[in-house]
């Protein structure tokens, strides 16, 4: 598969201070957002591998990655079985929403929107799972937990850049994403701080 020079990408804009804060001090809703991020997560790969039963690279990868986020979703779950919670209902996440509405539908562009805007909101992950990671000094299992979730989005977002520079151009798939950084930036300004992934 193409590989990407990631370093021709731009930056992801920092998490806004306060975020953290917000989390740290609603951990247990935090858990029920991220149980249910994974599982969105897992259900959009599926669907790429409805959708492109054709693309033999897109269904590899997104089985594979279908499996690994409903493994994540299982983990969160176990820590919110633990501390005695009951899981809370999925809710619309604005986040993925609006980002969502940048994908155009157009045939030629659909799949490389799709695949740009997972690249983004994996790196957002990777970028937030790794904040509350290095901040859970007291708790040594879930800074570890999270250390390794932070790794996998990592390695999320680059499959997807890499997914699309192999359907794609990769001055057109650095291009679209340097756009959509952008966009999620803003987005990510227009959001209120909550004890949520986004
Ligand atoms: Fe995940
Ligand atoms: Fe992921």
């Amino acid at each position: 598969m193409a590989v990407v020079d990631l370093s021709r990408l731009s930056p992801l804009a920092a998490t806004p201070t306060g975020w953290l804060e917000a989390v740290l001090a609603n951990f247990d809703a935090f858990l029920m957002d991220h149980a249910s991020a994974e599982k969105k997560a897992s259900g959009m790969a599926m669907s790429m591998v409805s959708h492109y039963p054709d693309k033999p690279s897109i269904v590899r990868a997104m089985v594979e990655l279908a499996v690994e986020e409903l493994n994540h979703y299982r983990e969160v779950m176990r820590l919110i079985l633990d501390r005695q919670l009951t899981p809370a209902a999925d809710l619309k996440d604005p986040y993925i929403h609006e980002l969502n509405g940048q994908v155009r539908k157009a045939t030629e562009f659909f799949l490389l929107d799709r695949l740009i805007v997972g690249a983004v909101v994996e790196r957002r992950g990777a970028e937030r799972f790794a904040l509350v990671a290095d901040n859970l000094d007291g708790e040594p299992p879930l800074a570890r937990f999270y250390r390794s979730i932070a790794t996998s989005e990592k390695r999320h977002w680059e499959l997807f850049i890499n997914l699309a520079a192999h359907h794609f151009d990769e001055s057109v798939v650095t291009e679209r994403f340097n756009e959509l950084t952008e966009t999620e930036a803003e987005v990510v300004k227009t959001l209120p701080l909550r004890a949520a992934l986004h």
